[in-house]
């Protein structure tokens, strides 16, 4: 299988935490991948240095075959590489449209290319009928969509969704799935950071877990679950004993 992204070693601090610990693994291309971890094991930090907030202190991250250091945010997003927030920012003056078109207009050389693109993303994300409301007026899993749909517009290869079912019901969490579902069904490869055990098994491929900002483990979602060190250091003595 042929690596999509690569983290080679990479570590990361702020100040005296050590962040990310030695980190190595690989997003293979075209899967779901799985992130998993308890609070504070670094996940948001590995979203945060593969799509630039943050630059590695030692250690090597290759996209497609390039290593990534001094590429800004925009940069890495031209090459494919999106990413959503814990925390939804529409453009609230926007409309859902709109919002998705003035993103799509900076990666399409032509103003048709982006409104068909646009129209496509509205389409997949199950926005077309509401088009016209002001983002504004989204509810919360909305919102969340429209993230995700703002990400699409800047075509890429490589989709992070950080936390993006937090606070859904469970219905709103299904429809969800099957979003990402759809959107990995185009081609596009996923990396899905997530607390809900029974969504990253429903959902991923491959999860990877990290533990300190230190890689534990990484396999099939079901059989990484059922390994002792990763139920000690992240789901808890009680999950023996919870279904989901
Ligand atoms: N910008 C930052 N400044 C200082 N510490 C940070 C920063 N970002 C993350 N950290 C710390 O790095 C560790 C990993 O955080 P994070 O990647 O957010 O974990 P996770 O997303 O797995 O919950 C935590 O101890 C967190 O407090
Ligand atoms: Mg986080």
């Amino acid at each position: 299988m042929k690596a999509i992204m690569q983290l080679q070693d990479v570590d990361k601090s702020f100040g005296g935490v050590h962040a990310i610990n030695h980190l190595s693994f690989d997003i293979y291309e075209g899967e779901i991948l799985g992130l998993i971890g308890p609070n504070g094991a670094g996940k948001s930090t590995c979203v945060n240095l593969i799509s630039g907030v943050y630059a590695q202190d030692s250690g090597t991250i290759i996209f497609n075959e390039k290593k990534l250091l001094r590429q800004s945010i925009p940069d890495r997003a031209f090459m494919g590489i999106a990413r959503t927030f814990q925390s939804p920012r529409p453009f609230e003056g926007l409309s859902v449209f709109d919002s998705v078109y003035t993103i799509a207009l900076l990666y399409n050389r032509r103003m048709k290319d982006a409104e068909k693109a646009a129209q496509e993303i509205l389409e997949l994300t199950s926005f077309s009928s509401i088009r016209n409301l002001p983002c504004s007026k989204l509810p919360i899993e909305k919102r969340k969509w429209l993230d995700m749909a703002r990400c699409l517009a800047t075509r890429p290869k490589l989709l992070m969704l950080d936390e993006c079912l937090a606070g859904l019901t469970p219905t709103e969490m299904d429809a969800s799935l099957a979003l990402v579902r759809r959107i990995n069904a185009t081609g596009i490869t996923i990396l899905f950071i997530e607390h809900v055990m029974a969504a990253v098994t429903k959902l991923c491929h491959r999860v990877v877990v990290l533990n300190e900002g230190a890689f534990l483990s990484q396999g099939a979602p079901l059989t990484v679950m059922k390994e002792t060190a990763v139920i000690k250091a992240y789901l808890g003595e009680d999950y023996e004993n919870v279904e989901n």
